[in-house]
């Protein structure tokens, strides 16, 4: 599986958001992971299409927009039209529509991803993985979501395993806590797809965690 490294611009100055995403892409990253948050489906309050749209303008990079809303449907259109290139929507805001969000995304352009807490059971996302019209990536929450600099939980790895192991060519994104000391653990659960915000942008050398990274994903 191909690695991608992620930096979650949430750590970024967002002041000076498009620096800090060309700084990124020179340190090696290969996606930009945007937290999009709606102070509602978690308790913090972050960008939305507006800032997406402001920052295509500035890179072609790969924007790998996870929603961490109550309504992902909402907001198909407006991040389709900012030129978001990834939507990952969480299972747990999705029970009823989330046949509907699929086709969507794909419609506008946009490639689909399911997200679940750490107290959601993966069995939930197997319909997602196995419709005619599938997610193409899972991501594997390694926290609760709403907040960078949180402490990687280890028990949320049985979750990666076993989607590994049903599924050995499915994207698998790990996201929350990720840096030197758990990438191991999560690269042998079998995640090819990592985001790190605080061990990436607090490190005086952030290239050499991104290679880091990458490293043990394709040990
Ligand atoms: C948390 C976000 C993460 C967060 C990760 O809800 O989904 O993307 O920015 O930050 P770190 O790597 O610092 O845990
Ligand atoms: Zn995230």
């Amino acid at each position: 599986m191909a690695a991608k490294i992620a930096p979650s611009m949430l750590s970024s100055d967002f002041g000076n958001l498009a620096s800090e995403a060309e700084r990124m892409l020179n340190c090696g990253a290969d996606w930009l992971h945007m937290d999009i948050m709606d102070g509602h489906f978690v308790p913090n309050l972050t960008i939305g299409a507006p800032v997406i749209e402001s920052l295509r303008k500035h890179t072609k990079a790969y924007l790998d927009c996870h929603l961490m809303v109550t309504n992902p449907l909402d907001y198909v259109e407006p991040l389709g039209k900012s030129g978001a290139s990834g939507f990952t929507f969480h299972v747990e805001a999705s029970k009823d529509n989330w046949q509907e969000l699929i086709r969507r995304i794909k419609s506008k352009g946009m490639r689909p991803g399911v997200a679940l807490k750490p107290g959601t059971p993966i069995e939930e996302v197997y319909p997602l993985v196995e419709n005619e019209n599938p997610v193409e990536m899972v991501l594997v929450m390694t926290v609760e979501p709403g907040f960078g600099g949180q402490k990687f939980m280890p028990e949320t790895m049985d979750k990666v395993r076993a989607l590994r192991k049903k599924y050995p060519s499915l994207d698998i994104e790990v996201d929350g806590g990720l840096g030197p000391s758990t990438i191991h653990a999560a690269a042998s659960a079998g995640a090819n797809c990592i985001v790190a915000g605080s061990s990436v942008f607090g490190a005086a050398e952030p290239a050499q965690v991104i290679s880091l990274l990458r490293k043990s994903v394709n040990e």
